[in-house]
């Protein structure tokens, strides 16, 4: 089985802190660091692009899990990964031609993963899988933290799993949006080795973010 994995999301940390914030992650457990970067336009929401990535790089030497909500993407990916990204995840609705702009994230030396909304089937990326590094599956509709985690998306979960295994490959799978002290068990025993949470880890326990992380990590 693979390790646990947690990915905390700055999404929900304090935006005139950040560099201690990253600071107070990285000495509390965290595994990477997920930036959320959102557009206004793939979805409702407005958040933070290159250049704070850039700044935010000297804070932390975790891996930093890049997020990209944006439309269209594959013009942009190189800014990311310029800016210090290490892993570089899209939505398949946010470009024109999935497997071009996979194989622009590895030419440039980062992983790739690729994220599933809720409603996105598995068979999109079926023929990617043995390419990718990473599923990303969605359990809230992208766009804006503390939302209620979707139960449904469990099952593409396992279904992955199971191909992943079938087919002998390697690729993590991660989960995003919702994971609270409950449903972090449901999302690992489905197969899920890299949980994001943002809302939990930063305001659960009056903030105690190495607590929080133990706990989700905890199943
Ligand atoms: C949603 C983002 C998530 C989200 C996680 O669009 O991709 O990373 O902010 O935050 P919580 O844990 O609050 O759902
Ligand atoms: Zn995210």
């Amino acid at each position: 089985m693979k390790k646990i994995k947690i990915s905390p999301s700055i999404l929900s940390a304090d935006f005139s802190q950040l560099g201690n914030e990253i600071k107070r992650l990285e000495e509390g457990g965290a595994d990477m660091i997920h930036v959320d970067v959102m557009d206004g336009h793939f979805v409702p929401n407005l958040t933070m692009g290159p250049p704070i990535i850039k700044a935010l790089r000297q804070h932390t030497k975790l891996p930093f899990d890049v997020h990209l909500m944006i439309s269209p993407v594959h013009k942009y990916i190189k800014d990311y990964a310029d800016a210090g990204a290490d892993i570089i995840t899209i939505h398949p609705e946010a470009t024109k031609d999935l497997k071009s702009s996979t194989e622009h994230i590895k030419s440039l030396n980062k992983k790739v993963g690729i994220s599933l909304n809720p409603e996105t089937k598995i068979s999109l990326i079926t023929d990617l899988l043995n390419e990718i590094d990473l599923v990303l599956i969605m359990s809230v509709n992208p766009g804006f933290g503390g939302q209620k985690f979707m139960p449904e998306v469990l099952e593409k979960i396992k279904e992955l799993k199971e191909m992943r295994d079938q087919k002998n490959l390697d690729f993590d799978i991660e989960i995003d949006g919702g994971i609270n002290f409950d449903n972090n068990k449901l999302a690992i025993e489905a197969g899920a080795n890299i949980l994001v949470s943002g809302t939990t880890i930063f305001k659960n326990n009056n903030g105690d973010i190495k607590k929080n992380i133990d706990l989700l990590k905890s199943s």
